[in-house]
């Protein structure tokens, strides 16, 4: 779907980027600039900037930039064509979408969406069909899994038919989408026998993965048996990222000031909503990552783990609590006894008990602490030296020392130890701790600086000289529309064959077509762009305007040396046996 120039433009006159960054951040003025604590990485001092004069932002610490739809695509973890719809609709102005978008064809979204919902409408009424399938699982949700009549409705469960007479590909093509679509959307699959079309899903009770816009996304399906696999979820899609999306989010936001409570399955976010904790959510069958868990932070500042009572889960939840904790998220753990996951506590004991739990939930330092004390033998002089160790280390990892403080002194009680000697303890594996970040941090600044493993442009390492030049002349073309001339003259005395890396080429065509009448620059950018090619774009155009000097002169130089640079690098490549070989082969492929 292509949106008009005209309304791009609209929105972005109307959208005042310092008033829209200021919903989410704290802005300061600084000098003729504004800066913040940036909301895309954790960090204490600000290096998030908005430039308000050129109406984009920067952060110096990560490198996420540009214009007000890149930092809503970001911030609210949007598409392109939908960031473009949340500013409209803050602007006020009215979106007209046409049939495709994008240079290369893609699913139309807004299709694909309407086609999700027809299938969850699908599953939801296949529920109360009353065959004997269908009845088996109501049967399993209501009974088996104790879910009232409301909460079926609520999160819209369903019923996918079992057989292979793909009823659901069947209603939704007599709707009117496409083979491709249906497949695309994870909801058809095709046989390799006989090319037919089958349903994704069979036999199995369906959940509707819904996000933070009420959009049906995805599916999940369970089996009402002990049959495998037990879920099948859909795969990522062109409207779904796993890795993006949590379920029931769409409920929690609303309930999550004080809280919200991370459980592993779809059963204990049911379950746990259903009996008045409507602030519960869950990962999409996978472990957290840390798109949800900054996702997560843009709702609350606190996170009650609550994962299965097993190993696997403990795991699980260490890992989650490290990834909560980098985006500034106050974790604690939920522990239960006689119940494998929050959904059997509430089935056994009732939501009042469960909630007695709640309130217990252990700060993560009591949780660590009688974990390590059941896991050894303090009794055991060996034994108890390792967990000492064990937890001086994560007394060691607290960032405030008052903190730590109160932990020495709790660690010390429990192991009968003089507070001095822990402390002292505690205090070298901090120094310690300092000289390894440090030590990081320089790591990654050189790694920055000579772009060494850089996912940008993967070519950087390889001819850093050509890329550095490479950015000097796009930032210059990007910062001053003079420089840009030679490309429009004729014969152009810039063009694409200037530039030897890919990401390098596929910028100056940004540059070259953004002054095109019939398309606006930003959705130029923001289609052929992701979110972080974007912030390099942005830090290009910067590193330039900081600079005094960026006239002609300068401009001149920098493209002669480029040039000299890339035909000197093609002369060696062509002069390489090897390159030969390939040119002669690819000559030959061309031949037949
Ligand atoms: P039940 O109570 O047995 O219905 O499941 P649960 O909701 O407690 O889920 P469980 O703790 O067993 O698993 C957590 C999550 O992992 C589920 O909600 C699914 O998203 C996912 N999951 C579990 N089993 C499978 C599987 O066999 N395949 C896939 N792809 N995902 C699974
Ligand atoms: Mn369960």
């Amino acid at each position: 779907m292509r949106i008009a120039n005209e309304v791009i433009e609209e929105i972005l006159a109307r959208t005042d980027i310092e008033q829209l960054i200021s919903g989410y951040v704290t802005l300061k003025r600084a000098g003729s600039n504004l800066q913040g604590l940036c909301p895309f990485h954790s960090e204490r001092s600000p290096s998030f900037t908005v430039f308000t004069a050129s109406r984009s932002f920067y952060c110096f610490g990560c490198g996420a930039g540009g214009d007000a739809i890149s930092f809503v695509r970001r911030i609210e973890n949007l598409e392109y064509p939908d960031a473009v719809e949340f500013l409209a609709k803050r602007a006020g102005v009215t979106v007209v979408q046409s049939d495709s978008y994008g240079t290369t064809p893609r699913f139309d979204r807004r299709r694909m969406l309407e086609m999700n919902r027809e299938a969850a409408k699908f599953f939801h009424t296949a529920l109360f069909a009353h065959t004997p399938g269908a009845d088996a699982a109501l049967a399993y949700l209501t009974e088996k899994r104790a879910l009232d009549r409301a909460t079926v409705s609520h999160f819209g469960l369903g019923y996918a038919p079992g057989g292979y007479d793909a009823p659901l590909t069947r209603h939704l093509l007599s709707l009117g989408y496409r083979e491709d679509e249906l497949i695309a959307a994870f909801l058809s699959g095709k046989s390799e026998r006989n090319g037919a079309l089958y349903d994704s899903f069979r036999n199995r009770v369906m959940f509707p993965i819904i996000d933070v816009s009420g959009n049906v996304v995805a599916f999940g399906g369970r089996v009402m048996d002990d049959s495998t696999p037990k879920y099948k979820n859909s795969s990522d899609t062109p409207v779904f990222k796993k890795s993006r999306n949590l379920f029931a989010l769409n409920f929690a936001k609303n309930a999550a000031s004080e809280r919200l409570i991370l459980c592993e399955g779809y059963m204990d976010v049911i379950a746990l909503h259903a009996a008045g904790f409507p602030e519960a959510v869950a990962t999409l069958g996978t472990a957290i990552t840390a798109d949800q868990a900054r996702i997560m932070s843009r709702y609350t500042k606190r996170v009650v783990i609550s994962y299965d009572m097993d190993e696997a889960g403990r795991r699980a939840a260490d890992k989650a609590t490290r990834l909560l904790e980098e985006v500034g998220i106050e974790v604690s753990m939920l522990t239960m006894r006689d119940a494998k996951d929050p959904d059997e506590y509430i089935r056994r004991f009732g939501r009042d008990a469960f909630a007695r739990v709640l309130d217990g939930s252990q700060s993560k330092f009591q949780y660590h602490l009688s974990r390590i004390v059941a896991k050894y033998d303090i009794e055991n002089p060996d034994d108890k030296l390792r967990a000492l160790a064990e937890l001086r280390e994560i007394i060691a990892a607290v960032s405030s020392s008052v903190e730590r403080e109160v932990y020495v002194g709790i660690a010390a009680k429990r192991f009968e130890l003089s507070q001095k000697s822990l402390a002292d303890d505690v205090e070298k594996s901090v120094r310690r701790r300092k000289r390894e970040v440090s030590t990081k941090e320089h790591q990654s600044l050189r790694q920055s600086l000579t772009g060494y493993s850089d996912r940008v442009n993967p070519e950087y390492s390889r001819v850093p000289k050509i890329a550095r030049l490479e950015e000097t002349v796009l930032g210059l073309l990007l910062l001053d529309t003079r420089h840009r001339r030679g490309i429009f003259s004729d014969p152009p005395s810039l063009s694409e064959s200037d530039f030897y890396t890919e990401f390098s080429r596929r910028v100056f065509l940004y540059v070259r077509d953004a002054l095109s009448e019939n398309e606006s620059e930003s959705s130029i950018l923001n289609e052929r762009f992701t979110p972080d090619e974007i912030g390099r774009i942005t830090k290009m155009r910067l590193a330039r305007m900081q600079l005094t000097e960026n006239g002609d002169e300068v401009f001149r130089s920098a493209l002669d040396a480029l040039r000299s640079e890339v035909s000197a690098k093609r002369m060696a490549e062509e002069g390489n046996p090897l390159a030969l070989l390939d040119g002669i082969l690819k000559r030959k492929r061309n031949d037949t």
